[in-house]
């Protein structure tokens, strides 16, 4: 079963970045062609339900898999970036999450008005992140069709705060 697979594989990193934190190394997925593959199909069997037109990742570890999902998909892909590094012109948006901070940023024609965007990061904490990728979509006009995740960290709640939003929430693996 993936998600035994996945828990199998993933490493716990005690005190990572900071004291307290417990972090879950996805890396060891990485080495294993076999394993991303399951995943990826996996990722994309939770979507039979779901029109998807654009599959929006994460910068950095949503991008892994959010380019192997989209391709899968055979939809296009668009990357939400930490702010400085997208070149063109873009619309920002703040978030905290589990650990820190940080600025958001996706170019202002990345999306068109109306298309059903799937965000995909590799990991759901406390939402944050998440939340203000939904806002960047909403931004542009486009519509949050699903979010989806490898690993869930169920205890920091974050299913719960993207839930206000109604967006199916799909993850591989839950803790
Ligand atoms: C991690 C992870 C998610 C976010 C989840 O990203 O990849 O994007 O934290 O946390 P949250 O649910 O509390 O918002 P990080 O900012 O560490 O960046 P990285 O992917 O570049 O490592
Ligand atoms: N992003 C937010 N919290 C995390 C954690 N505990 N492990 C890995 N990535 C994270």
């Amino acid at each position: 079963m993936i998600e035994s697979k996945i828990k199998q594989t993933v490493r716990d990193i005690a005190d990572f970045p900071k004291p307290g934190i417990v972090f879950k190394d996805i890396t060891p997925i990485l080495k294993d062609g076999v394993l991303c593959r399951e995943i990826t199909e996996a990722l994309a069997a939770q979507l039979l339900d779901v029109k998807v037109d654009v599959v929006v990742g994460i910068e950095s570890r949503g991008f892994l898999f959010g380019m192997l999902l989209a391709q899968t998909l055979q939809v296009p892909f668009v990357p939400i970036r930490k702010a400085g590094k997208l070149p063109f012109k873009t619309i920002k948006q703040p978030c905290n999450l589990e650990y820190g901070s940080a600025v958001l940023e996706v170019h202002e024609d990345a999306l068109l008005p109306g298309q059903k965007v799937l965000i995909h990061d590799d990991l759901l904490a406390t939402g944050g992140t998440v939340v203000a990728a939904a806002k960047l979509v909403k931004m542009l006009g486009a519509e949050v069709a699903g979010f989806s995740f490898i690993i869930g960290l169920d205890f920091l709640k974050g299913k719960e705060r993207l839930a206000e939003g109604n967006a199916p929430i799909f993850t591989l693996a839950s803790y």
